[in-house]
């Protein structure tokens, strides 16, 4: 379905342009479209000037300053180079501001965020014969974290235009053995946390937090990952925190995170006492150095992201063709680890992959983001075909599991519709990348004739 009135107009951020916007009366005045200048009438994939060089948009990412060089240095020539050498080190200092920053009472550092999210699971208590409902559309370690403990990931779908786990869905697939909901807060935007926390509660559930992507974001007065009983992030080099790899568990309940303390110690509590099974999943003193240097500016960049994104957000408004994430009421603030999009090809008149061709011969690299949902990949068959498996779990529960991994709306996202850029380093661009992205993003709709030429 074609919009009216929308093909001669481009979005642009200037007073000036806002002030043409206002006098166009259109379905879509609120979003600050204008006249579209004659010389961008030709896309760059056909030889027409593009609208920014080719390159990066924002500062290369991961981050580096002064600040994080001197910590490694100084933790080098410190020779305390393990958490356990001393309780001052980088990792328990790191520890205690990023508990504060997030507004948690307690966080344990680990080596990544998978190995955070597999402490959470052993500490629960979670194993062989248990489920944890979680998202289809996420990072691998979501679910590696649920099957290191020989536990049964099970995947329900997402909402089409939240990128989330379906609360619905969620609660159809609660059975006996269902232990934990593990709810991704996918490009560091909150889940439905009020639905899923609801439903935790009626069946006695354990929630456990994948804010990998969301260090700082905020949801009903609330910083994700504090919400449920435990919460997990990762620093790995792409995140908006970043030590390359590096994760943290964060919580409120001191037992609870005493225990999850131990889990990632091999075993052995703080005092030295070894009482439960454990990988040794610590983080390392380099990691926590390059943390520590860093969080002085991590709240500045957070705000600017949110700034940008929300522009985005704001120019985008009206505009049918490609929509922001949708967020869930009660949305403070994101990470945006990437904002994301909807691509509506009814408006496109061509594929997904074309638009993203032409978009980027105009400067601007946007993607598709994960190539497929985690339940169309042979790690299922593999899992299904294990011994242990097979002595947990019956015949007739392990083909109602590999029949529930129709997840129609999470193929659509993948295979179809998700259009995002990464944010840690485009969202601190200036305004007039953001500017830059909205028109290479418009010039293309406008002459989206000249790409079913293609
Ligand atoms: C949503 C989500 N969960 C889990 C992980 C795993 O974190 P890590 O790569 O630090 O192990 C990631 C990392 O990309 C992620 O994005």
């Amino acid at each position: 379905m074609k919009k009216k009135g929308f093909t001669r107009r481009k979005f642009l951020a200037t007073a000036t342009t806002a002030a043409i916007t206002t006098a166009v009366s259109s379905p879509f005045a609120s979003s600050g479209l204008t006249l579209l200048h004659k010389r961008h009438n030709k896309l760059a994939l056909l030889g027409g000037a593009p609208v920014r060089p080719s390159g990066p948009i924002g500062p290369p990412w991961p981050y580096v300053d002064e600040q994080m060089v001197d910590a490694i240095v100084k933790t080098t020539r410190s020779r305390v180079w393990s958490r356990i050498q001393s309780p001052h080190g980088t990792v328990p200092t790191f520890e205690e501001s990023f508990a504060a920053l997030i507004g948690a009472k307690y966080s344990v550092g680990t080596g990544s965020g998978t190995q955070a999210l597999s402490t959470c699971v052993e500490a629960l208590g979670i194993g062989p014969g248990d489920e944890v409902i979680t998202s289809p559309y996420t990072d691998m370690g979501t679910i590696s974290s649920i099957l290191t403990s020989r536990a049964l990931p099970v995947l329900v779908d997402v909402e089409p235009d939240t990128y989330q786990l379906d609360p619905d869905k969620v609660e159809k697939s609660i059975n006996k053995n269902t232990k934990a909901i593990m709810p991704v807060h996918i490009f560091g935007v909150a889940a439905n946390m009020e639905r899923i926390m609801s439903i935790a509660a009626k069946h006695n559930l354990k929630v456990i937090e994948d804010a990998c992507q969301g260090p700082l974001a905020r949801y009903r007065g609330k910083g994700l990952g504090t919400i449920g009983d435990l919460g997990c992030f990762s620093f790995q080099a792409s995140k908006p925190i970043a030590c390359g790899e590096g994760g943290a568990v964060v919580g409120n309940d001191e037992a609870l995170m005493d225990q999850c303390y131990t889990v990632q110690n091999h075993g052995t509590t703080r005092k030295g006492s070894n009482t439960t099974i454990g990988p040794k999943y610590r983080m390392n003193e380099f990691e926590g150095a390059i943390l520590t240097g860093q969080l002085p500016g991590v709240r500045e960049r957070f705000e600017t992201r949110n700034a940008n994104a929300d522009y985005l957000t704001s120019k985008l408004k009206g505009f049918a063709a490609l929509v922001p994430q949708r967020h869930y009421p009660g949305t403070e603030s994101g990470a945006y680890y990437h904002y994301g999009m909807t691509y509506h090809k009814e408006h496109w008149g061509v594929e997904r992959a074309r638009f993203l061709k032409a978009v980027a011969a105009e400067g601007v690299g946007l993607g598709a983001y994960i190539k497929t949902g985690l339940h169309r990949e042979p790690w299922v068959d593999h899992i299904l075909g294990l011994k242990s498996y097979k002595a947990m779990y019956s015949p007739a529960r392990l083909k109602e599991y590999k029949a529930g991994m129709h997840l129609p709306n999470c193929d659509r996202i993948s295979d179809e519709t998700m259009v995002s850029f990464a944010g840690s380093g485009a969202l601190l661009a200036g305004r007039d990348e953001m500017d830059n992205i909205i028109n290479a993003i418009m010039k293309v709709y406008e002459n989206r004739e000249q790409l079913k030429t293609l």
